[in-house]
């Protein structure tokens, strides 16, 4: 926090939503779970062959704006932030296979009643069960909010020294038994969740989806942005928020906080030309995002050095270090974990021969010309 309540989230400074917003969004999602509410519907063309399983109340409490899933693969664990009533749960159920895990996180208990009761029908009839759904906040995956539901009913807060105790019983769940533990997912995704967030919750929703991934792991993340930061008077909008517009981040301050949270090679994977919506001249539109959590290396000593293959003629890391095409230029360890990772891999040569590095995928890389 900066000041009185401020944060810095990207570059913006902003000032914590009210708790009405987050009401409004409580009561949205429960009444878009009884009722479809077609204005929080945005097209989304899904692999029609996954859709064949799914109930057709799920398939119409579809409330996405995009699809992370389709990046998915074969026997990967999956978390996905705000899954609703599971839709795209379900399809990355069919995409990992029986020995592949899927986790929504929803804080919502109508949504959550609703994706449980579709659940065992869907493993009924694709014959395996790989799907769970927890409820928590995804800005707080540590914290297990149905064991404090249970807990609170049992013992409701009525004074301050109640309040307390209940403050303890949280930071213990937390530590001693996370619902997300930390580096446990292959791959976290989400579909137009991140904006309902509140503002001064952002920072710890994207430290917690960077906590929860193993190294080498990835955020496939579909989202609303805005073209511009949203005005003040749209952000106190309690409509426009549980829609999806008011929370929405700036798009270049939304791929930035990917970078703060520690996360690399951080792009675009898809990008509504046309805006979903345009209210008081602020475009909103949707995007997919792809960012990864970097390899663990050990200790190296010793100079290393990575050369560029183009086709820019330098290139940034998101860890600060630079590139330049056709030489070989220093790294630091930091720089190495992130170009061994993800869409940087093929993107280099590497130079001197200093150790054999154990990658978190299995295979060994020799850090040796040409090797990576
Ligand atoms: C726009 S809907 C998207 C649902 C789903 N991903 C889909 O594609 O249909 C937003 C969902 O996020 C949930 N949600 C909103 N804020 C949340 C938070 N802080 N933590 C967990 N879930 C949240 C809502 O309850 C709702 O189910």
């Amino acid at each position: 926090m900066s000041d009185a309540g401020s944060e810095q989230v990207g570059r913006i400074v902003t000032r914590p939503v009210s708790a009405h917003l987050e009401r409004a969004v409580s009561e949205r999602y429960s009444a878009a779970a009884v009722r479809t509410e077609p204005g929080l519907c945005c097209p989304v063309d899904y692999d029609p062959r996954y859709l064949e399983v799914i109930p057709k109340d799920v398939l119409e409490r579809d409330y996405g704006c995009g699809d992370p899933v389709r990046y998915v693969r074969e026997g990967e664990s999956v978390l996905d932030l705000g899954s609703g009533a599971g839709k795209v749960c379900f399809i990355a159920a069919q995409i990992v296979g029986r020995h592949g895990q899927v986790l929504g996180v929803d804080v919502n208990d109508d949504m959550l009643a609703l994706a449980r009761a579709a659940s065992r029908e869907i493993a009924d009839r694709i014959g395996y069960r790989n799907v769970t759904f927890a409820k928590a906040r995804i800005e707080d995956l540590a914290l297990d909010v149905e064991f404090v539901d249970r807990h609170l009913r049992r013992h409701p807060v009525t004074s301050v020294r109640d309040l307390a105790d209940l403050e303890e019983l949280a930071e213990q769940l937390r530590r001693d038994s996370p619902l997300v533990p930390d580096a446990s997912v292959d791959v976290v995704i989400s579909n137009c969740v991140l904006n309902l967030v509140a503002t001064d919750r952002k920072r710890s929703m994207f430290t917690e989806l960077a906590r929860v991934l193993r190294p080498g792991g990835r955020a496939v993340i579909s989202d609303i942005v805005s073209s511009v930061e949203v005005p003040e008077a749209l952000r106190g909008d309690a409509h426009l928020w549980s829609g999806c517009y008011s929370g929405a981040m700036e798009e270049e301050h939304f791929l930035d906080a990917f970078r703060r949270a520690g996360l690399v090679g951080v792009r675009v994977l898809k990008r509504e030309d046309r805006p979903w919506e345009t209210v008081a001249d602020v475009q909103f539109r949707s995007v997919t995002v792809e960012a990864f959590k970097p390899v663990s290396l050990p200790r190296l000593d010793g100079s290393l050095a990575a050369l560029y293959r183009g086709p820019f003629e330098t290139a940034t890391l998101d860890t600060g270090g630079v590139l330049r095409r056709g030489q070989f230029v220093g790294l630091c360890q930091a720089d190495l974990a992130a170009v061994l990772t993800g869409a940087y891999r093929d993107q280099v040569v590497l130079r001197d021969s200093v150790a054999v590095v154990a990658l978190p995928d299995g295979s060994g890389c020799d850090v040796t010309p040409g090797c990576c």
